[in-house]
């Protein structure tokens, strides 16, 4: 790759979240937006005019063989994951894949050996730890204002209706641990470090969809405990969406970061208050803004590792473990027991 000249881009899966995706992009310096891609004709349009993208294609392979691209986006839904990083892998391109990385850890393995093989970088785009009230924490934790982290509690709760922007979720068999509560785990990962043992209990309340709704999941690391809970049929008032809350006790202090972004560090017997400041972006809408601002995040990180060498943090094969994380879950669930995680 030539340095010095912008990164160029396209995008395939033109949709809901896409549009999150497409308005980042045209905020990062060093890409260029050449080209999207949708099955969906009116979608691709619709996505080339509204973001001023030159060329539009309704096939990603004819996108592939037309255009010179360095990396694609892919923000298409799981069962397609696979072919469009296999196509990208064959044709030496850089990408991008939303989350979950697939539904099985064979289709994931697989996507990281191609990409491996054809020696192009590849990341999952795990979006929730680059939210920056999770960065904030994360840097609490690292400058040791807390001792060592022993318990945590990481909760996403709602009654949001997310059905209305994505009716897809109401017919995939498996919806809240491997939608929603994923982002979690990674968080888990991201601020305790990888797990040993994993423990699940899910519930569907919501009678018209097909998969699970709430999830209570207890992850077991190396001297330390933390609890993910994750529910769209929670009744709240006020109504916390789409916020993570996380408590994180430490053998010196606990850290707290509560509705909108409200951060406590209690230490040495004092109490730190602080709101946490969500980056402003033109294209941003509160309350998704928080979100909006770690999609930027991830991909101007993304950006930085392909000008510079280096692997992201959410590479594909740093996501295999989150992958396991959740099939782990769903298994200790249908089984009723604790998952060893290798
Ligand atoms: N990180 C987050 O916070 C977050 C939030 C929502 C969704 N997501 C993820 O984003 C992905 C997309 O979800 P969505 O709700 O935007 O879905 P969506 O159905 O709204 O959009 C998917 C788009 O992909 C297109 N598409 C499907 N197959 C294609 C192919 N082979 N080539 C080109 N286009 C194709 C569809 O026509 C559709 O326009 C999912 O993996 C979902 O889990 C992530």
């Amino acid at each position: 790759m030539e340095t010095g000249k912008p990164l160029r881009l396209g995008v395939i899966g033109c949709g809901f979240f896409a549009q999150n995706h497409l308005s980042a992009w045209k905020e990062i310096e060093g890409v260029d937006l050449v080209a999207v891609c949708d099955v969906d004709p009116p979608k691709a349009q619709r996505a080339a005019s509204s973001f001023a993208v030159p060329r539009l294609y309704t096939d990603a392979q004819d996108m592939f063989s037309k255009e010179h691209l360095d990396f694609v986006d892919i923000v298409t839904l799981p069962p397609s994951h696979r072919p469009l990083v296999q196509l990208a892998a064959n044709n030496g391109v850089g990408v991008i894949c939303q989350k979950p990385i697939a539904w099985t850890l064979e289709d994931a393995q697989a996507m990281v050996e191609a990409c491996r093989r054809a020696q192009v970088p590849f990341m999952v785009h795990e979006n929730f730890r680059w939210q920056t009230p999770m960065r904030e924490l994360k840097r609490v934790i690292d400058s040791g204002a807390i001792g060592r982290p022993f318990f945590g509690r990481i909760s996403w709760r709602t009654g949001h209706d997310l059905f209305a922007a994505q009716p897809w979720l109401r017919e995939t068999p498996r919806f809240i641990v491997i939608e929603v509560a994923i982002h979690l785990l990674d968080l888990a990962r991201f601020l305790f470090g990888d797990p040993q043992t994993v423990f699940c209990h899910t519930v569907r309340v919501n009678p018209s969809i097909c998969g699970e709704d709430v999830a209570t999941i207890v992850l077991t690391m190396d001297g330390s405990t933390c609890v993910v809970d994750c529910s769209s049929a929670t009744h709240n008032e006020p109504e916390n969406f789409p916020q993570t809350l996380v408590t994180i006790e430490g053998s010196q202090g606990t850290a707290y970061l509560g509705a909108d972004y409200q951060l406590q560090i209690m230490h040495s017997g004092s109490l730190k208050v602080q709101t946490v400041a969500i980056p402003a972006h033109a294209w941003a809408i509160a309350p998704w803004h928080v979100v909006q601002d770690s999609v930027f995040n991830i991909q101007r990180h993304w950006v930085e590792c392909m000008q510079h060498g280096r692997t992201p943090e959410t590479s594909g094969e740093d996501n295999l473990r989150v992958l396991e994380l959740v099939l782990g879950a769903y298994e200790s669930a249908e089984n009723n027991m604790v998952v060893r995680l290798v």
